[in-house]
């Protein structure tokens, strides 16, 4: 019951997809800061090395880049093979990478349907898909691996932007976690999701100007999430304390969709 047992997570080996910036990094720094081995994924190579040889600095603890396009078939088939040849099981998949598209109704584009559905959706499916049997190697009734997929609070409000695809995609990822988690609870591999509301990132910035100080107002919490607050969830799913925890959407989100009353049409 000591809290160093609960929450351990020291000595697992981890992939965070999109960890070379936002949540992706937050969560990434969570584990290295606590002895867990640390895979990331993006495609721009440059930043995401560097990002790799930042935080493995930081947290004393081995942070490796692996440079791939996760929304094709190729680039998953290319990255599932490089950790296979690079280790034999993997302890958790976050599934972060995640992409948004705005236009106005009358013109939304294909282009943009597809490309937030085949990173947000269809690659997190495929991507756990493949590396199902790479997460089983060592799982047991008493040391499940985990899966966290990490989807949005558009899923479960309307958004108030023009992002069409973004807020069905991350609905989609919601209830896939409850298909995944129901098909692979029995292989000792448990698939949670966490909906993140608010947090400082390229893709929020670039929806508010990087100005976050109207979003923090509008809060229940009063402030946008920090590392601390993502990072702790996904260890918290990912540790002892998280094992009875299966199928679940939990929102991190400062309240915004557990507290009755909120306007939430600006957000
Ligand atoms: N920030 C928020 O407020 C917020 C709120 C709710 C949910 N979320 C969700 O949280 C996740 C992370 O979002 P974020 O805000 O941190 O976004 P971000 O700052 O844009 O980071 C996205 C990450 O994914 C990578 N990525 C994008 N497309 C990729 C692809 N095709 N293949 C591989 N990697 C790819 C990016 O690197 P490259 O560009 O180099 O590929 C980057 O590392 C997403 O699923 C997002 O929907 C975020």
């Amino acid at each position: 019951m000591k809290i160093s047992e609960l929450f351990n997570v020291s000595g697992k080996v981890a992939i965070v997809t999109g960890g070379s910036r936002g949540i992706g990094e937050m969560i990434a720094a969570g584990f290295l800061a606590n002895g867990v081995k640390v895979y990331i994924t993006a495609r721009k190579e440059a930043a995401l090395i560097e990002k790799a040889n930042e935080l493995s600095a930081k947290y004393a603890c081995e942070c490796i880049p692996v440079p791939c396009d996760l929304s094709t078939m190729e680039g998953m088939t290319n990255f599932v093979n490089f950790i296979e040849s690079a280790e034999e099981h993997i302890d958790f998949l976050i599934n972060n990478a995640g992409a948004s598209w705005g236009e106005p109704y009358a013109e939304y584009s294909e282009k943009g349907w597809d490309k937030v559905m085949d990173l947000n959706v269809k690659s997190i499916f495929y991507l756990t898909q493949k590396l199902t049997p790479i997460l089983k190697t060592k799982a047991s009734i008493d040391n499940p691996s985990r899966v966290v997929n990490i989807g949005s609070i558009d899923g479960l409000n309307v958004p108030a932007l023009e992002s069409y695809a973004y807020g069905a995609s991350k609905a989609a990822v919601h209830h896939l976690t409850r298909v995944q988690a129901k098909k692979l609870v029995g292989e000792n591999i448990l698939v949670n999701a966490i909906a993140p509301g608010p947090y400082e990132s390229m893709m929020l910035g670039a929806a508010v100007n990087h100005d976050y100080s109207l979003i923090e107002s509008r809060n229940p919490r009063k402030r946008i999430g920090s590392p601390e607050d993502i990072a702790g969830l996904a260890i918290f799913l990912c540790s002892r304390a998280g094992a009875y925890t299966v199928g679940a959407v939990i929102p991190s989100d400062g309240g915004l969709v557990g507290t009755a009353g909120h306007d939430l049409s600006q957000i």
